[in-house]
């Protein structure tokens, strides 16, 4: 057999393995599972699980059942595409669900775009996760543009804070979007800005920044990091003096790490995130029983909204009978009202979702809900 035939042969068989019947239907994740940001690989694994196990448990889709492979993105975005390319190149799989972090997306997003394999983050919130990303990329969080003007009036409106600093991470796609939206609601709402500072994942020591900050006498600092910046960040304002208020967004969503990290330096502090586990409604109570149930603990925002995304994604597949490509893109686009544990999901043209956002308040280290702010 020449050459090519051999190669079409193999082809062949590897679409014939892919398509036999009881042969499993293969999801990627890439999240990070190691490095600074583990704990949001770590969540959104898990609540990827279990919506995978509910769906086996209910026939898997079209009969077949569906099978995991999850990558580590080590909090590092070059990891993250790498791993991107062995989903699609190696494992074949049909949809990948990731990355968390916006910049991580970012990276993957090429891979999905050449492979024609949709990938639904779900958690990066930068805009141009989407725009830029391709119509293979969705998302099923809210974007920074409402998040950070959610908080910018929360802290004028609610708090009635005047005088703001911003803490910006200048490596991270997420801390400079939010930052920015952030910065311009809370001037056109009439604070002051009085400082602006910046620093890059991997730095551990914000004494000299901190020292410069607190010569302009903040109300409040907006530190839009992750939890794993912002806890060291915290403590060396508080042994410093600085007594502001802290806010932040959903990067410090960690299920209890960054009360861990921060101690009594975050207590008190808000910010804006994705999910309450205090919500009544039914369908989500539920699920906190069945993830507590599984895990021995219960989901924070990364959780949910991993359940959410491969539950989305599930929903497209057996729609489509288990065909992955143009077919799922476009089943996965036309996802409307679909019931979430972190709300209601709706793509639209921009593949987005539109949702709530909500205020949470750490207190005695656990996040607690303040409010709900709509779309
Ligand atoms: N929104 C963050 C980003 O885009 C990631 C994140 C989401 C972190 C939710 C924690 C909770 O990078």
């Amino acid at each position: 057999m020449g050459r090519s035939r051999t190669w079409l042969a193999v082809a062949c068989m590897a679409l014939a393995c892919q398509r036999a019947p009881g042969q499993a239907v293969l999801i990627g994740m890439v999240g990070s599972l190691t490095g600074p940001e583990a704990h949001f690989g770590l969540g959104t694994r898990d609540g990827v699980t279990l919506a995978m196990e509910e769906a086996n448990a209910a026939g898997g889709v079209a009969g077949r059942p569906l099978a995991l492979r999850a990558y580590d993105a080590q909090s590092k975005p070059e990891e993250a595409a790498s791993a991107a390319m062995r989903l699609v190149l190696q494992d074949k799989v049909l949809l990948v669900i990731g990355e968390n972090a916006s910049s991580n997306t970012l990276a993957m997003a090429p891979a999905m775009a050449a492979a024609q394999v949709p990938l639904i983050s779900p958690s990066a919130t930068n805009p141009r996760v989407t725009s830029e990303g391709g119509p293979y990329v969705f998302r099923v969080c809210f974007v920074d543009s409402f998040q950070g003007e959610a908080m910018a009036a929360f802290a004028r409106r609610t708090l009635k804070l005047s005088r703001l600093a911003v803490l910006t991470d200048v490596k991270s796609d997420y801390s400079v979007g939010l930052a920015e939206v952030f910065r311009r609601r809370f001037l056109a709402l009439g604070g002051t800005v009085v400082a602006e500072e910046s620093y890059a994942k991997g730095d551990s020591d914000f004494r000299a920044v901190l020292t410069r900050m607190k010569a302009k006498r903040p109300d409040a600092i907006f530190i839009p990091g992750y939890y794993s910046d912002a806890g060291p960040i915290a403590r060396q304002a508080r042994e410093l003096g600085l007594e502001s208020v802290l806010l932040g967004g959903d990067g410090w969503d960690s299920g209890g790490k960054l009360a861990e990290l921060g101690g009594a330096a975050v207590e008190g502090a808000y910010y804006s995130t994705h999910f309450s586990p205090d919500n009544p409604a039914a369908p989500v109570q539920r699920f906190l029983q069945a993830y507590r149930a599984r895990f021995g603990r219960l989901p924070d925002a990364l959780g949910a909204l991993g359940y959410d995304a491969a539950r989305v994604g599930i929903a497209a597949l057996r729609a489509t009978a288990g065909v992955g490509g143009a077919a799922l893109q476009a089943a996965i686009a036309a996802t409307r009202d679909f019931d979430g544990v972190t709300g209601r999901i709706t793509l639209g043209a921009d593949r987005n979702a539109v949702k709530s956002a909500v205020v949470v308040r750490l207190v005695r280290g656990e996040p607690t809900f303040v409010s709900e702010v709509l779309p």
